[in-house]
């Protein structure tokens, strides 16, 4: 997602328009941008890197202006560059855009504009291909050549326009993406999002899809797709700027928390052709190469690691291939076994972190496919791989990863039944049932989400334990590795994880009578087991919240409480089963008066060894 911001009245239009990106760059900051009217020309800056950048670049040129668009980029087509920064112009530089989304059918127009008018492009981006449509279609009239691009456009789209020759007018647009307009005193905004106006007015009309909005310093004009003048109640702001940014939620962590279901599904349905196979976009992999491989390498850190632990089991179960998974800090000092064989998967959310990078370009050296999964377009991981395979989480602002991982896990099961399905050891039938499963996951997420209610309140009842186990077996020992995590970094509570059927060979000497114990049974293959291991530490006065799948209530006569999360297959339980821990542990922090967003001594990427 990216940030919009565009003004026109009487004001300094780049002094208002820097100040609303900057309320932004939570929706993204690898760019940014500003172009305004002056003296019937378009005046563009645009830089990598994030607002500051642009501010140096622009230095003490005033832009003079009432009128101008500007963005914050988070890259989808493009890697974070100048070039690829928006606003883009049309070919004579007499139409900027901004534009917040995807347009699907980009590379269909590029080639219409480049051999029907003879269009050069300048950037990779998908973006600057909506300047120069506007650009051909435009005689005089704005409105009528945004409407004509738009209706060759197809994808999710908020754009804003403005024409050299129209130095009073903003042209914008909504479809799938968020857009409003800030109602001024001879001066009216446009903006992805309230926090870029909040300094400035409290009265906002919610444009809603297929809706064009015509700006001017008097009037704010909205129409609808057949480009019928419509009405719309004001809306008053009521939240400060702050609270804005996390859209009324306390802080990112939970808005994140919140945006998986929506996350989940992007990553998922943008890798589905139409026959319902499996796209493996960035991934140029098919199955001669495939057979090549005699041994896989998972090598992260943090919660990419314990994505990692779920890749392993994804991977090995739908593949049939070999994986071993590794911190990226050991993996890079133990000489490891690798040869031109080997296929290296790099997780990685911010695609900087060191550790991470020297063991790619360690695996590299040594002759391995690098396959990295990554959240941040054009990040140094992403550039050093032979393959990226993006996780479409959007910017994930709060250190706690969340949202990250759950759509690094959806990445590793399209990647295991990718190779399953190529390699043939999973059928057409079973790779289709996974599919749908798949399917299902984001809703029955929200679902979940919705009532999650009840977590707040054990979160009340046990935050001031001092430590904490989680216990679980097979794919729940991975989870119970990132719960623990959680609860850890931003609660600064001593938590650890065990695979459960390890606390007989250790563990089990701490517990003692209150211990909470977080006990992980989603797995039907091994819930009996589990409840044997629950009864194991709930004899020793052990305090037991478990994780079990709806309907598998015999739990309830071993643990003190139980979260019950949606049921699916066993197999993709992690994408259910963290969401009670990642909340668990954000109420808990809470309570405990905790920095959530910022825990003490951590840093959101780790570029240092
Ligand atoms: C997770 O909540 C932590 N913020 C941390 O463990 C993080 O996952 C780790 O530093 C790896 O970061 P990366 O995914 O950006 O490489």
């Amino acid at each position: 997602m990216c940030g919009i911001v565009g003004y026109v009245g009487s004001g300094n239009a780049r002094e208002i328009i820097i100040d609303g990106l900057k309320k932004l760059e939570y929706r993204g900051y690898d760019s940014a941008g500003i172009a305004v009217i002056q003296q019937g020309k378009i005046l563009l800056r645009k830089h990598v890197g994030g607002i500051a950048n642009l501010e140096n670049l622009i230095g003490d040129d005033p832009m003079t202006s009432g009128t101008g668009i500007g963005h914050t980029r988070w890259a989808t087509h493009g890697a974070p560059s100048d070039i690829n920064a928006h606003p883009h112009l049309n070919g004579d530089g007499t139409i900027a855009v901004v534009h917040n989304g995807i347009i699907e059918n980009y590379l269909e127009l590029r080639e219409m504009l480049a051999q029907e008018y003879g269009v050069k492009f300048r950037s990779e981006t998908d973006s600057e291909v909506i300047a120069h449509l506007i650009g051909v279609y435009y005689t005089g009239d704005l409105e009528e050549a945004v409407y004509q691009a738009v209706g060759r456009m197809r994808g999710a789209y908020a754009i804003s326009v403005i024409a050299a020759d129209e130095p009073e007018k903003i042209v914008a647009v909504r479809k799938d993406a968020p857009l409003i307009a800030g109602l001024g005193k001879g001066a009216n905004f446009i903006a992805s999002d309230i926090p870029a106006l909040l300094k400035y007015v409290k009265e906002i009309y919610l444009i809603e899809n297929n809706e064009t909005v015509v700006l001017t310093p008097d009037s704010v004009k909205i129409y609808d797709e057949n480009r019928n003048q419509v009405h719309r109640d004001v809306f008053h702001v009521t939240w400060d700027a702050d609270a804005a940014e996390k859209e009324g939620y306390d802080h990112f962590m939970l808005k994140e928390i919140y945006e998986q279901p929506k996350s989940l599904y992007e990553t998922l349905t943008r890798r589905l052709n139409e026959d319902g196979t499996i796209k493996l976009d960035g991934i140029s992999m098919g199955r001669e190469e495939l057979e090549q491989f005699g041994k896989i390498y998972i090598v992260a850190c943090g919660t990419a690691y314990h994505a990692g632990l779920v890749g392993k089991y994804v991977i090995e179960k739908l593949a049939k291939l070999p994986v071993e998974v590794d911190v990226a800090s050991e993996f890079r000092y133990r000489d490891p076994f690798v040869d031109d064989k080997t296929l290296f998967i790099a997780i990685s959310q911010s695609g900087e972190t060191l550790d991470t990078l020297a063991a790619l370009r360690e695996a590299k050296s040594k002759g391995a496919r690098v396959l990295s999964i990554v959240n941040v377009v054009g990040s140094s991981v992403a550039r050093e791989s032979d393959d990226v395979f993006y996780t479409w989480a959007g910017p994930e602002i709060a250190v706690a990863s969340t949202k990250a991982y759950t759509t690094q896990l959806m990445c590793l099961y399209l990647i295991g039944l990718y190779m399953g399905f190529v390699r043939g050891t999973i059928t057409r039938e079973f790779h289709d049932q996974f599919i749908a499963d798949l399917k299902e996951i984001p809703d029955k997420l929200k679902a979940y989400l919705k009532q999650a209610g009840m977590i707040e309140g054990l979160s009340k009842m046990l935050y001031n334990k001092e430590q904490v186990f989680f216990i679980g077996r097979g794919l729940d020992s991975s989870v119970s590795y990132e719960g623990s995590l959680k609860l850890k970094e931003i609660s600064y509570i001593n938590s650890s994880a065990f695979a459960a059927g390890e606390l007989k060979h250790g563990p089990i000497a701490l517990i003692e009578p209150g211990t909470l114990v977080i006990a992980l049974a989603t797995q039907d293959a091994l819930y009996e087991k589990m409840l044997s291991n629950i009864q194991e530490v709930k004899a020793r006065g052990a305090h037991v919240m478990s994780v079990a799948k709806e309907g598998n209530t015999a739990i309830e006569a071993q643990s003190n409480e139980v979260m019950y999360i949606p049921s699916c297959r066993d197999e993709l339980t992690p994408l259910l089963s963290v969401a009670p821990l990642q909340l668990f542990s954000y109420y808990v922090a809470r309570e405990r008066g905790c920095n959530i967003d910022k825990p003490k001594n951590l840093a959101k990427s780790v570029t240092v060894e």
